[in-house]
């Protein structure tokens, strides 16, 4: 005897077929389960931004747009009707605030305060103010100012992209 082991006719074959069905099945599951998740990925990934209007329709009175957006989150698709307030800022800057109140979630409108207090956005619900950028008037329900949207200008169209927190401090009213 040699002292080697033999690998039998059968052994062999058996080994060759578990190779090969491993190998055909890791073909087969593995495009099968990019498919399953794909659609998550693409959401982590999104970020598309709408076009809103062409930027010389702003001016530095605030204007409210309602816009869609198509929200696609794993398999399911829908469109959201979405508000902002579009202005031009001193700076020559596109400035888009959304109209959700930071104090409980109701809708800021323009120049609305019924005591005449002008350039402010009032919330009805809890008497909330905010200044023209968004600020919220200290000593009012607000803590924080009014969110913004993320802009883009391209070939004289305004683009609003996600919601993000609005770095301006509260003012005094
Ligand atoms: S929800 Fe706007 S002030 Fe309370």
């Amino acid at each position: 005897m040699s002292g080697k082991k033999e690998i039998s006719r059968r052994t062999f074959l058996n080994y060759a077929l578990m190779g090969t069905g491993g190998f055909l099945a890791a073909g087969m599951i593995t495009p099968m389960i990019r498919f399953a998740i794909d659609p998550l990925l693409k959401h982590s990934a999104g970020g598309d931004k709408v076009a809103v209007g062409n930027a010389d329709e702003f001016g530095p009175e605030p204007k409210r747009i309602d816009f869609k957006v198509h929200t696609k989150d794993g398999w399911y698709e829908s469109e959201t009707t979405m508000a902002a307030w579009v202005r031009k800022t001193e700076e020559g800057e596109i400035l888009a605030l959304s109209p959700v109140c930071k104090h409980l979630g109701c809708t800021v409108d323009w120049n609305t305060n019924p005591d005449g207090t002008k350039d402010q956005y009032f919330c009805p619900c809890h008497l909330g103010r905010y200044a023209i950028n968004g600020e919220n008037i200290l000593g009012t329900p607000p803590l924080k100012p009014l969110d913004e949207y993320e802009v883009e200008v391209k070939e004289g169209k305004v683009y609003l992209g996600k919601v993000i927190p609005n770095p301006r401090q509260g003012v005094a009213g």
